[in-house]
């Protein structure tokens, strides 16, 4: 494992797919299910592109849809990790739908993803940390701690007396 720091934008990954029929519902708009199979797909590259390691989806926050994305327009996800703890990775994706013939674009959603860096035994592994540079970039990193402290409470592995960074925003 190479545990040089990396930059937020080394893992910045672009993904593109075209809304065809047999990824519509009965509205003639994109199926969420499908968009998240997509989000996970490029959240995972981007990952991959950080830690050169395989690794796995451990957690979605809360995604909601904005806007429906139509049948024949573009799909437009871009991913970039944003923090990296000791085997985990949190990455940042925003969605759009892109409308060739009219040429317009219209945000769909935005999401975090979780994934966690596993070795050959399928164990957790260390990730290299990551160095933000951009201002939104810092601004991302320095929201992940208390996002990751959130998810760790939801799911039950975290207790909230322990959710330091939470507690501090909050004055406890
Ligand atoms: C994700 C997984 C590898 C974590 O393994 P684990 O034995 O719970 O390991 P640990 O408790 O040591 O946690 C390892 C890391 O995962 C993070 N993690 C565990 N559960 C998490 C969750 N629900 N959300 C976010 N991060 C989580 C921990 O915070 C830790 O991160 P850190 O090392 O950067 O601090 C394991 O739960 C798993 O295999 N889950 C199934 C994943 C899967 O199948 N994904 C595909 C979807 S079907």
């Amino acid at each position: 494992m190479n545990a040089e720091a990396k930059k937020s934008s080394n893992s910045f990954t672009i993904m593109n797919e075209l809304v065809l029929p047999n990824d519509t519902n009965v509205f003639g708009n994109l199926m969420g299910g499908r968009l998240m199979y997509w989000m996970d797909i490029a959240a995972g590259i981007a990952a991959g592109k950080h830690c050169n390691a395989p690794s796995m989806t451990a957690s979605v926050d809360n995604i909601s849809f904005k806007t429906p994305i139509k049948l024949g327009n573009v799909v437009h996800i871009e991913a970039k990790v944003c923090r990296a703890f000791t085997t985990s990775m949190e990455i940042h994706l925003k969605v759009w739908g892109e409308d060739l013939l009219h040429q317009y674009k219209y945000e769909s959603n935005e999401a975090y993803f979780t994934f966690v860096a596993l070795d050959p035994n399928g164990k957790p592994r260390e990730v290299p940390p990551l160095i933000p540079e951009t201002e939104d970039e810092i601004r991302l990193y320095e929201g992940a701690l208390r996002r990751r402290q959130i998810r760790l409470i939801l799911a039950g592995k975290m207790k909230p007396d322990d959710a330091l960074e939470l507690k501090a925003l909050f004055n406890l």
